[in-house]
């Protein structure tokens, strides 16, 4: 008996031993979940806002954060610091305040700025590239580049990117390139897609649902007419606003629970870019013009497709197209150096 009750006890204080191996120690409570900066394979998040520094430089960090969300307040038609953009606000297209995994977001512009940009053949510094948005995307003007306005918005930017490692782009960032169809993308197929699940918040005639309680900005921002993005915008190339509302429209979808089928995100983008918007004089981009995107809708080109197959598609002829040319250059240049 008594040792029975022996054997009893040194197997439960064994069991108990094991047990106690495998917790794993932590002095500080529970472990912290692991994230982005243990592993740059995986999709970028941005840093804990709760982090930004109290002092003067976390100021101007949390001010460019409210100018991305908040741009038609500071900046749009009755703006208070200038009147200078259309009334959308960056975070309409960079989701909240450009820090959304796939939501357009800036988590690479840190480390890949200054960079060089075919579409106006130099050197870009981020200070640019802002700019270039506002002149297109927000069809306004340019902000000054030493004003405490552009310094606030590159000092997020950094501020966001502070972890990815120079001339690296995380996962998550940038726009979705989705595959290219073997057909052109139809407006009138992409009517139906924007009546059936867009219209309820942009409007039936894009014109979008201005913020009618603060009488400043949108709650569903425009997607044509006059107060959008121009013809020199990102999104007016179909690959950019297809890959973008693939991921991220209607509101509150996200990458891995997407709702447009592929062949739907490119009719519904052929359709709102056929729509009226405002023009942008585009006579200096792309100097080099070999180097237009093949959806770059104007010409002139340095191949020989129309500028409807540009616009619409399909792209895959045109890239084919590019690629051989690009392997009888070299082809040649290999023939010259022998
Ligand atoms: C109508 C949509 C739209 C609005 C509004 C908009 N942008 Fe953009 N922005 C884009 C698109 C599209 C791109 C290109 C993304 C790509 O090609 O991956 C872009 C790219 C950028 C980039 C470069 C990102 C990178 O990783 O290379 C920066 C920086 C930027 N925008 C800043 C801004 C700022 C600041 C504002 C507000 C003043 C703004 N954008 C407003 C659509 C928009
Ligand atoms: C439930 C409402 C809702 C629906 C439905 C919806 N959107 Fe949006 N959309 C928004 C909101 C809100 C924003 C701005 C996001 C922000 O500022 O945080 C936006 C932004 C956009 C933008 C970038 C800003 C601009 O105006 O250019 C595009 C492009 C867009 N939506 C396209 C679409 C398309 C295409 C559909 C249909 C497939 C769609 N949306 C369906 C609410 C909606």
């Amino acid at each position: 008996m008594r040792r029975k009750i022996f054997v009893a006890l040194f197997l439960m204080a064994f069991v108990l031993l094991v047990i106690l191996s495998v917790i794993p120690m932590s002095p500080d409570g529970p472990e912290e979940p692991l994230t982005y900066r243990d592993n740059l394979e995986w999709p970028w998040e941005a840093p804990d806002s709760s982090t930004i520094p109290d002092n003067e430089e976390g100021e101007l960090i949390r001010y460019g954060r409210d100018l991305v969300a908040r741009t038609a307040w500071y900046l749009g038609p009755q703006g208070k610091i200038r009147k200078m953009s259309n009334g959308m606000n960056c975070q309409n297209c960079h989701l909240e305040a450009g820090t959304k995994p796939w939501g357009n977001n800036f988590g690479a512009v840190a480390a890949t700025y200054p960079k060089y940009r075919e579409r106006s053949g130099m050197v870009e510094s981020i200070q640019k590239k802002i700019n270039d948005c506002f002149e297109r995307s927000l069809n306004g003007k340019t902000l000054d580049s030493t004003s405490r306005e552009m310094r606030a918005m590159v000092a997020w930017m950094k501020w966001l990117g502070k972890d990815v490692p120079k001339g690296k782009k995380p996962l998550g960032t940038g726009i979705t390139a989705l595959p290219y169809l073997g057909r052109p993308a139809s407006p009138d197929a992409g009517k139906l897609v924007y009546v059936a699940k867009c219209s309820r918040c942009h409007g039936a005639n894009g014109e979008g649902l201005p913020d009618t309680l603060s009488g400043i900005g949108y709650t569903y921002p425009p997607l044509w007419g006059k107060y959008s993005y121009n013809k020199g915008a990102g999104l007016y190339r179909i690959s950019k606003f297809a890959g973008y509302v693939k991921d991220n429209m209607p509101f509150g979808v996200a990458h891995g629970r997407e709702e447009l089928t592929d062949e739907q995100a490119w009719d519904v983008a052929a359709f709102v870019n056929s729509m009226d918007r405002p023009d942008k004089d585009l006579s200096h981009d792309w100097p080099d013009i070999a180097t237009k995107p093949v959806d770059h809708p104007f010409g002139p080109f340095a191949d020989s497709f129309s500028e409807q197959q540009h616009k619409y598609g399909p792209f895959g002829p045109i890239k084919l197209a590019r690629e051989e040319l690009t392997a009888a250059k070299d082809k040649s240049q290999a023939v010259k150096n022998k």
